[in-house]
């Protein structure tokens, strides 16, 4: 992973452009979801044919073998040969996905990932973990690969709803409970709005390039919120009030101990309200008490 280029931009436009002109491809496609093509879209400033781009719908019910077809139908009408390039520009479920279908078209073609959501920017669009859902198993199918390039720009959370930007709050929270504690007490102290984006983003993607794993005392709590809840399928339902990755939050801090603060600070956070606050205690003690 440390080898993985990824770029943190403040003009996408400009990064995007050095790219292409950096590297020749045959031909590019581009798969966007309704949200991404509206608003993200034209923020790249890239002058595509109307059928080199794909769109697709957003959600991740959309993430499956279905969709997937779709897509590589698309790429081989576009006639992609293998030096073409597929520039996925969305959250985790374009990235994820469209990685997949790149890894695996003609065995595989290029692929930059330009991820639009905070939770794909610091976690999904690094790493090169790609793949589907399939049936009701989450991520089920899917392959390792490394992108040729990930480009950030931290412009296109303007226009990501709230709840989308929370989401991947939580997932920077948990970066900085797990490798560094003044990073937590500085965010800590701040309400959403206030927090510096940028800044985040590049703290979140240089702990998920250094592997934080490696740390031993707090192997644990990654290893425990990686098989919690996101893949059990069956408790779908009891989760569907809260995104995974808030409740993957959850539980790094019940795993510390450190409940009382933490309820404090994730009033502060937005996070929830006092009402949902029980129902949630409840999960972690549920979940706390199993043995991975
Ligand atoms: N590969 C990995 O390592 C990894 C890690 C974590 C999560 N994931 C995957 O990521 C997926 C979740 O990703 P996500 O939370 O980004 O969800 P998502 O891709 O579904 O995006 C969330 C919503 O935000 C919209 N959106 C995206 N960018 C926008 C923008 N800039 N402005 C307005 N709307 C925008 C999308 O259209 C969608 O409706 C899951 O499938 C999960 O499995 C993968």
């Amino acid at each position: 992973m440390n080898n993985q280029l990824v770029v943190i931009t403040a003009s996408i436009r400009e990064e995007l452009n050095r790219f292409l002109k950096e590297r020749k491809f045959s031909k590019i496609a581009l798969l966007a979801d309704e949200n991404t093509y509206k608003y993200c879209f034209p923020l790249l400033g890239l002058s595509l044919p109307e059928e080199q781009i794909i769109v697709i719908k957003s959600g991740e019910e959309q993430k499956n073998l279905r969709t997937c077809e779709y897509i590589w139908d698309k790429l081989t009408n576009l006639r992609l040969d293998r030096k073409s390039l597929l520039i996925n520009l969305g959250g985790g479920v374009i990235g994820d996905m469209g990685g997949f279908c790149a890894a695996t078209y003609k065995r595989g073609i290029s692929f930059v990932q330009v991820p639009t959501t905070l939770l794909a920017q610091v976690d999904a669009s690094v790493g090169g973990k790609l793949g589907i859902d399939f049936h009701l198993f989450k991520n089920h199918i899917g392959v390792f690969r490394i992108p040729d390039a990930v480009l950030i720009d931290t412009i296109f959370l303007k226009t990501l709803p709230n709840n989308e930007l929370r989401s991947g709050f939580a997932e920077v929270i948990k970066h900085t409970l797990i490798a560094d504690k003044s990073k937590w007490d500085e965010i800590r102290q701040k309400s959403l709005a206030q927090q510096e984006w940028q800044n985040l983003v590049e703290h979140s993607v240089l702990i998920k390039k250094k592997g934080y794993r490696r740390r031993s005392g707090r192997k644990r709590i990654k290893k425990n919120s990686e098989l919690w809840p996101h893949n059990w399928p069956c408790h779908r339902k009891l989760l569907s009030e809260y995104t995974s990755q808030k409740a993957i939050a959850w539980r790094g801090y019940c795993d510390r101990n450190d409940l009382r603060g933490i309820y404090i600070n994730e009033e502060r956070l937005h996070f929830t309200t006092r009402t949902e606050r029980n129902k949630k205690l409840y999960h972690c003690n549920f979940w706390k008490n199993r043995n991975f």
